[in-house]
């Protein structure tokens, strides 16, 4: 259960320290995905129209306790405020004197942002001096950042022991909607699981197996498996040291849990755009071919899976989907997730790594009932890790 207190709850006229995330992609200090701003938006605002002053706690980069210019958050206030639709301030520092008198200067409502939170060294230490410090700019605190709640620091974990604590928005959505994908889902539910390697996956599957009702495994990780049921998979990427693990895995599956491996396959002799490539049965694959992407009878199979399910949760590509036409496999598979949400019949949940450039690239990513933005967050919780940032904020 999420029990938490929530931002209604929280006293109006106070500054609040909002740990927010903010470690968004950029170029040439200009932002290329500003999703992560967005998602910051409901808290912000809902703080506002309490007249609290909101004070943004954020991270980018990993500077390492260095102050590193080119990891500044300064670039960010700009696009926030014009998002926002309202100025947002920004000091130097997310401690001292000049800290504290930028955040005096706010009127009701205002906001600051404050430097990156990672040029300490406590930060990620989790220092208790450090969040103290932190702790002394406001009154109450907020966490809206679950794509950043793995992580046990200062900002994320430190300052919810000392002033009273807050899910904000985001992190209540996120909550919500992974809580309704895998912690109390709608059943039958499916898991698509893809990626490069067993290895990196290995809590992930095994906590699946236990908690979904089918398990459909794609990507490199799928030839692993297959390479430990006896399939020739010719040069496909595999991890070979793996297949005793997968044997494992697929044992500890039955009567369980239905894995769903691909029934038949797209192949190529070289890894490339466009490279010639044909579909074939796992008995044809020859020893100069390499696996890049599900094929038909796979993603049939797949369709029907997702028909019979009420809840589906998806974790990486099923193909190498940068690379066209190895991307069909997702795109197809993606684009019936997307549809059967859409009309209502699934609840559709993604997130982590790879995955939502793989719903962009299928052009569905706004048809998913729940798209998470955390990446190493999501993972863990799907391995179902307790998250520490998460954690500090139960009541
Ligand atoms: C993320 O981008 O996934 C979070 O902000 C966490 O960043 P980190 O992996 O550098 O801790």
């Amino acid at each position: 259960m999420n029990t938490f207190r929530r931002i209604e709850q929280a006293p109006d006229n106070v500054t609040a320290l909002v740990r927010v995330d903010f470690n968004v992609p950029m170029q040439d200090g200009k932002i290329t995905d500003d999703t992560r701003l967005r998602a910051a938006l409901p808290t912000i605002k809902a703080l506002q129209s309490k007249r609290c002053k909101i004070v943004l706690l954020a991270h980018f980069d990993r500077p390492k306790g260095k102050v590193v210019p080119e990891m500044s958050l300064m670039p960010v206030a700009d696009p926030l405020s014009k998002l926002l639709g309202s100025p947002v301030a920004f000091a130097g520092d997310c401690v001292s004197d000049a800290a504290k008198g930028a955040i005096d200067a706010l009127p009701a409502g205002g906001v600051i942002l404050l430097e990156n939170t990672r040029f300490h060294a406590g930060e990620e230490k989790n220092d208790p001096e450090l969040a103290k410090q932190m702790a002394a700019l406001g009154q109450i605190y907020v966490n809206d950042a679950f794509s950043a709640a793995h992580r046990a620091h200062a900002s994320t974990e430190g300052i919810a022991h000392i002033l009273p604590a807050y899910a904000g928005k985001q992190m209540e959505r996120e909550l919500d909607h992974l809580d309704a994908a895998l912690g109390n889902p709608k059943r039958p539910v499916l898991g698509i699981v893809g990626g490069a390697k067993v290895s990196t996956k290995l809590d992930l599957l095994q906590n699946l197996i236990g908690k979904l009702d089918k398990l459909a495994i794609g990507g490199g990780m799928a030839n692993t498996f297959l390479y430990a049921q006896g399939v020739e998979i010719g040069g496909s990427l595999a991890e070979k040291d793996m297949a005793d693990t997968a044997r494992q895995i697929m044992e500890a599956a039955k009567g369980k849990c239905e894995l769903l491996l691909p029934l038949d396959v797209v192949v190529a002799k070289e890894v490339k755009p466009h490279a010639e490539a044909r579909m074939c049965g796992l008995d044809e694959i020859q020893p100069d071919e390499k696996i890049l992407d599900v094929g038909e009878r796979t993603i049939r199979y797949l369709r029907e899976a997702m028909k019979h399910s009420h809840t589906v949760i998806w974790n990486g590509p099923l193909g190498v989907f940068e690379m066209p036409p190895f991307d069909q496999g997702t795109v197809l598979a993606a684009q019936e997730a997307a549809e059967l949400a859409k009309s209502g019949k699934l609840i559709a949940v993604a997130g982590g790594g790879d995955t939502v450039a793989a719903l962009n690239h299928a052009g569905v990513a706004s048809d998913f009932s729940f798209i998470s933005t955390a990446g190493g967050a999501f993972l863990e919780w799907m391995e179902g890790k307790a998250l520490p940032g998460v954690e500090a904020l139960r009541t």
